[in-house]
């Protein structure tokens, strides 16, 4: 316990933590309300009719699966942050963001399940599972582990270094660049408009949108935190440049592979996502570093970025 009688009241309203606690309260969504019945009708139809269906099967299930192990990743992984800050405003913040991820993991289960199961049932198809190894590759395991490890250590050594490094696995790369790819990716290729040869899948690009408002918040938090790192503690930004350098080839080998494409122009190309990753990575970059330049404000966090419905 840390009672801080300092402090007059408990918490400060008008510190970044409680604030986004209070927007992630005001924001709640519960996954189990989006409606998943159309999605199924659209992806059976469309694989009834296509040639290539295990092919093009693939190449959502293997989305969905990544997604799906990532969120699990970070719900079981940001615990050691809470336990080193030691703040109550940061804190009240991060009960959000693990019980967040922790509806994210919910929501891609729930697709598995009501979507990719029951289809393949209906189209005859072998039940396949979100944990087989076939959907993921070594750069994937690597970029978790790592990131696993950089938060655990914050347990032994919470010094400011240790915290930007934490942060720049998490928030940064794996938040910050890895997921907005991927979000890119899939809300292009199963929007209205983007790609008319793949199927429309609302309840997908319902939850993808709604995961992309809560994940505002937590890069935002992440990208606050780093830059008082740099700006108020003394840490040296290298440390951020080197730790970013050494995990940006395994976010390209996981979300702009060429071996990953099952099929050839459709759907965003991997030299596509991989310009639209090294984007994420100078505008955070940038953000943090630049002295003037304010991490964005919450509406812009949380808003989309110019993905068409
Ligand atoms: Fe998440
Ligand atoms: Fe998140």
């Amino acid at each position: 316990m840390n009672i801080d009688n300092t402090k007059h009241l408990q918490l400060d309203r008008e510190s970044r933590g409680t604030r986004y606690y209070r927007n992630a309260v005001e924001r709640h969504w519960d996954p189990l309300d989006i409606d998943l019945d159309e999605d199924r009708e659209a992806v059976t139809d469309f694989l009834r009719d296509v040639d290539q269906q295990e092919t093009y099967f693939d190449g959502m299930r293997m989305g969905i699966a990544r997604f799906g192990a990532g969120e699990q990743a970070v719900t079981e992984d940001l615990a050691p942050l809470a336990t080193a800050l030691d703040d109550i405003d940061d804190q009240m913040f991060i009960t959000t963001q693990i019980y967040e991820e922790a509806k994210h993991t919910d929501h891609f289960d729930r697709y598995w399940r009501e979507v990719i199961n029951p289809v393949e049932e209906e189209l005859g198809l072998e039940r396949s599972s979100p944990t087989d190894d076939k959907w993921f590759n070594d750069a994937y395991d690597d970029l978790f582990k790592r990131n696993e490890a950089a938060m655990h250590r914050l347990l032994d050594d919470p010094s400011p270094e240790t915290f930007a490094r934490a942060y720049c696995h998490y928030h940064l790369v794996i938040e910050g660049i890895l997921a907005q790819t991927g979000y890119y990716g899939m809300q292009q290729s199963y929007s209205k408009s983007d790609y008319p040869e793949l199927p429309h899948l609302p309840g997908l690009y319902e939850g993808f949108t709604k995961i992309r408002q809560d994940e505002g918040r937590h890069v935002g938090f992440g990208m606050a935190k780093l830059k008082e790192l740099v700006t108020e503690e003394g840490v040296d930004p290298s440390i951020l440049d080197e730790t970013v350098n050494e995990l940006l080839p395994l976010v390209n080998a996981i979300a702009a592979n060429p071996d990953d494409q099952f099929t050839e122009d459709v759907g965003p190309q991997p030299a596509e996502l991989q310009a639209f990753a090294s984007e994420k990575h100078l505008d955070r970059m940038e953000q943090i570093k630049d002295a003037a330049e304010e991490v964005p404000d919450l509406d812009s966090l949380t808003e989309l970025e110019g993905v068409g419905d």
